[in-house]
């Protein structure tokens, strides 16, 4: 008799994805033409580049520079094509029938107000909220200040039906786990992203005497297989603390099966990938998911779901 394979299928605040990996806001997502290349990857989903009100360009370059053979550092600056154009996109990438999620990155709580109410009434079936976008000048985190982030939630959190979701910044406290935990909860956030890039690192080049990235005077946000610890870390913390009420996507160095697997194990519904597909092509999507379903085979496991937080304390 033929073994039945194992789908790695999931989901995130109720909506289906046909496997575990998609591609992380950031990376690749910015540009029409872009989003149709992901519709047409085995990415899950379809997640958008962090959009503000209007169009912004690259801060000046260089902005980013690979680190090694799976990291990099980017201060790119949040450019983007505004947040009407990615409406506009969502209704044509329907077509792909995968869950499409839109990001947002506010500079104030009006702007955060007006574009969740924005893509409540688009074509996107989930909304990540981004709240810890560390490239702006003199912007600080929104999600490392509580004040902060529990005003935006008051006000963003009953604009319509879609589910909201949290792009969060790598927090390294627990008392800053069960903080924004307990936010989560209060004002019925459905998923949560754990982590984007560890912000504010500097590089430097002992030859050249100089910083590698122009913006910020070299401070950038560090991306890729070396920050996976963090963001295991962080998935695990949140795991823990909600309940199961709330999905959890893993991002930040996922770029195998084996780092899936252990997003898996920390408690992760599913994973986004920004510099493994920044360094490759999509394929990098099909290959995380075959690897994965070899773990799973490996360790007996029939699907994602049985996996999911079965980490082992030594
Ligand atoms: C950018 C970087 C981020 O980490 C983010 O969340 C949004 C935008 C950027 O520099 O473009």
């Amino acid at each position: 008799m033929k073994e039945k394979k194992i789908s790695t299928a999931t989901t995130i605040a109720g909506v289906k994805f046909d496997s575990y990996a998609c591609n992380a806001s950031g990376v690749k997502c910015t540009t029409l033409e872009e989003l149709k290349e992901l519709g047409r990857s085995d990415s899950s989903a379809i997640v958008i580049k962090s959009s503000t009100m209007k169009l912004q360009k690259w801060n000046d370059g260089p902005r980013w520079q690979y680190l090694g053979k799976n990291d990099m550092v980017q201060s790119n600056g949040l450019q983007n094509l505004g947040c009407e154009a990615y409406i506009a996109y969502s209704k044509k990438l329907k077509k792909y029938g995968k869950a499409i999620i839109g990001s947002i990155a506010g500079s104030s709580i009006g702007e955060y107000v007006t574009m969740v109410t924005a893509y409540q009434k688009s074509d996107v079936d989930l909304i990540e909220v981004n709240i810890s976008c560390p490239n702006i000048p003199e912007k600080s985190q929104v999600g490392r200040d509580f004040e902060q982030t529990e005003a935006v939630l008051k006000v963003i959190q009953n604009l319509g039906h879609k589910p909201i979701g949290l792009k969060l910044p790598a927090y390294d406290d627990p008392a800053h786990w069960n903080k924004m935990a307990e936010l989560i909860l209060r004002y019925n956030i459905s998923f949560i992203s754990c982590i984007n890039s560890i912000g504010n690192v500097l590089i430097i080049d002992a030859f050249s005497r100089s910083t590698v990235i122009k913006p910020k005077q070299g401070f950038a946000g560090l991306c890729g297989a070396s920050i996976l610890p963090q963001s295991l870390a962080n998935v695990r913390a949140f795991y823990d603390r909600l309940e199961g009420r709330v999905s959890i996507f893993g991002v930040g160095g996922v770029n195998d099966g084996e780092s899936a697997f252990k997003m898996l194990l920390a408690g992760a519904d599913a994973v986004q990938v920004g510099t493994a597909y920044e360094r490759n092509d999509s394929r990098i999507f099909t290959n995380i998911n075959r690897e994965l379903i070899e773990m799973l085979e490996y360790h007996h496991f029939s699907s994602v779901q049985e996996a999911k937080g079965q980490l082992l304390y030594c």
